[in-house]
């Protein structure tokens, strides 16, 4: 049993290690780099995404574009802080072109993410967009119907607030989606204060999927803090 945060940070910095030498899919012939993920190893709060684009490939790090940029700004406006989160993506590895990942790339890399949940221990993870949102619901139904709205998920083998959100480059897109995103965002604090859900109410489905993770020893390379 791993009890202390300080325990967890450095299991979840030898998993950062042991990530960033992935073959375990093809996607590692054409990365740059793997963007494990990149935070605070103890956060209360995860937010994952679809997978690393071009800037993430080249910085080793997740969400550092525009979106990435209007995500932190966002984080600010409802009392959040970057730094106090952990953000990671579905894929540790950019897939060609920006391509959708594939059902065997997702499989392969699901169990980092399942690392990254279980030894971060958020109460809350917050999906990115459409790809994320599916993928670790295990519902198929379009973010616009879902946003906002918490759901019950087993995630490897914790059992948190799944929340789905817009993707922030879907906001960057159109001022609609960027007042949805910031609404949805306000009401992650109350969320964090309802503490963990009960893990009997996870639906079944639900308890197969999903991925992310990060470990702060280098700011480069992304990692737990
Ligand atoms: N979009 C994502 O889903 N993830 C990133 O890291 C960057 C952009």
């Amino acid at each position: 049993m791993l009890d202390t945060a300080e325990q967890r940070r450095q299991r979840l910095v030898e998993v950062f290690q042991d990530a960033r030498t992935c073959s375990r899919c093809d996607l590692s012939r054409s990365r740059t780099q793997v963007v494990f993920g990149a935070g605070n190893a103890d956060a209360d709060l995860m937010f994952v995404g679809e997978a690393p684009g071009a800037e993430e490939d080249r910085q080793g790090l997740p969400f550092v574009g525009r979106s990435g940029a209007l995500l932190s700004s966002m984080l600010e406006e409802v009392g959040l802080s970057r730094d106090g989160v952990f953000i990671a993506n579905t894929l540790k590895c950019r897939p060609p072109a920006n391509r959708d990942p594939t059902a065997t790339e997702t499989e392969t890399c699901r169990p980092w993410l399942h690392d990254q949940i279980r030894l971060i221990e958020p109460i809350v993870v917050a999906t990115l967009g459409n790809f994320a949102t599916r993928l670790l619901s295990g519902d198929p139904t379009g973010i616009t119907k879902v946003r906002g709205v918490p759901q019950v998920r087993t995630l490897g083998s914790r059992t948190v607030w799944l929340f789905p959100l817009f993707h922030p480059a879907a906001a960057l897109r159109a001022t609609g989606t960027a007042d949805l995103l910031r609404q949805d965002l306000a009401a992650l604090p109350a969320l964090l204060e309802r503490g963990l859900p009960a893990p009997t109410a996870a639906p079944a489905a639900a308890r197969t999927g999903d991925g992310a993770h990060g470990a702060g020893t280098s700011p480069r390379g992304g990692g737990p803090t």
